[in-house]
C-alpha cells in the first residue's frame, strides 16, 4: 500500500492530491492548522469508504517544535513514505514573528518544508518510488533570498518576504538532493497555475478581493494540479524535477545555483541550532 503525507492537505491543491491518493488505495495523512478543515477531510474520506486509511494531524507548522511533533506522529502512523507533499502557506500582511523568533513566511513556507523534508527522509527512503512535492513558485527568477536579513527584521513587506521564501524553496530541492547523493528520494518543485483555492488566511478586505479575482481568473484546484498528480504516478528520471505551469524549468537558472543552495543549507542549520 502506498503512503502519502500532505502538509496543507486540508484545502486547495493539497486536498485534491490527498483525496486522489485515498481513491487510489493509499494511506494518507494530512496536516493543517484548522480543526474543522481536518474533520471535513476525514468526513470526505469516510464518504469515499477510505476512513480507515485517512488521518489528520492538527499542527501550527510555523513552530519548529510543532514540525518535530508532526514528524513523530507520522513515524507512528507510517512505516514508509512514497509521497511527501508540501503546500503549507499563509500570507502575513504585517510582519509576524513566530515562537522561534522567525519571520512567519520564512518559517512556514521554507523552514517547515526544510524540517519535514530532511527529517522524513528515513521513511521516504523506505518507500517504493519516494518523491517530495513542493508546491511553490519555481521558475520565477525575480528576486533572491534576502541574505543580509532573511527574517526581514529591519524592513518588512509581504511580497518581499514571499519572494525571498520562494527563492529559498527553489534552493531547498537543490541542497536536499546535493546532501543525499546516494538517496532514492526525488524532489519535485513546481509552480502551479493561478488557482482558486478559496481558503486563504488573508484578513479583510484582502480576502474578499482575492476570492473575487480567483472566481474570475483562476483554475479550480482539480484542474490546476492534474499534471502534478500525473507526474507523481509517472516520475521522470532526474532526481530534481522542476516544473512551472506543467512545463519543465531549466535547472541551470541562477535560482538553482548549487553554491547558493549550500549557503542556505548552512544558514538554515545555523538558525535551527
Ligand atoms: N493558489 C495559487 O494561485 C497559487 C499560485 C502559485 C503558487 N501557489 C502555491 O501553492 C501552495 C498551495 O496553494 P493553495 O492555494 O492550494 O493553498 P491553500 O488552499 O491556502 O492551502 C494552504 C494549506 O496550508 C495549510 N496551512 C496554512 N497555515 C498553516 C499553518 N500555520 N500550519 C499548518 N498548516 C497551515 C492550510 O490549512 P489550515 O487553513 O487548516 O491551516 C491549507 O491546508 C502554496 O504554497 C502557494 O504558494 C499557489
Amino acid at each position: 500500500m502506498k503512503n502519502v503525507v500532505v502538509a496543507g492537505g486540508t484545502t486547495g491543491m493539497g486536498r485534491v492530491i490527498a483525496l486522489y491518493h485515498l481513491r487510489q488505495g493509499a494511506r494518507v495523512t494530512v496536516i493543517g492548522s484548522t480543526p474543522a478543515r481536518g474533520e471535513q477531510f476525514l468526513a470526505d474520506a469516510a464518504a469515499l469508504g477510505a476512513g480507515e486509511r485517512a488521518g489528520f494531524v492538527r499542527a501550527d507548522l510555523r513552530s519548529v517544535a510543532e514540525n518535530h511533533r508532526v514528524v513523530a506522529e507520522i513515524e507512528a502512523r507510517h512505516e514508509a513514505l512514497d509521497g511527501l507533499v508540501l503546500t503549507q502557506l499563509m500570507p502575513f500582511v504585517k510582519r509576524y514573528e513566530t515562537v522561534d523568533g522567525f519571520e512567519g513566511v520564512f518559517s512556514l513556507y521554507y523552514v517547515s518544508r526544510f524540517v519535514l523534508s530532511y527529517r522524513l527522509t528515513g521513511l521516504l527512503e523506505r518507500g517504493d518510488m519516494p518523491l517530495v512535492v513542493s508546491v511553490g513558485a519555481t521558475g520565477i527568477t525575480k528576486g533572491a533570498v534576502n541574505w543580509g536579513d532573511p527574517q526581514f527584521a529591519a524592513s518588512y513587506g509581504m511580497v518581499k518576504a514571499m519572494v525571498s521564501a520562494g527563492r529559498a524553496n527553489d534552493l531547498l530541492g537543490v541542497h536536499y538532493v546535493q546532501n543525499h547523493p546516494d538517496g532514492r528520494t526525488k524532489y519535485l518543485q513546481l509552480r502551479p497555475w493561478y488557482t482558486d483555492s478559496g481558503t486563504n488566511h488573508l484578513p479583510q478586505p484582502h480576502r474578499t478581493v482575492a476570492r473575487a479575482l480567483g472566481k474570475v481568473f483562476a483554475k479550480s484546484p482539480e484542474e490546476s494540479i492534474r499534471g502534478t498528480i500525473a507526474l507523481m504516478d509517472d516520475q521522470p528520471a532526474e532526481r530534481l524535477i522542476l516544473r512551472a505551469l506543467d512545463k519543465p524549468v531549466d535547472p541551470s537558472l541562477r535560482t538553482f545555483n548549487p553554491a547558493d543552495a549550500q549557503r542556505l543549507y548552512e544558514l538554515t542549520k545555523g538558525v535551527l541550532r
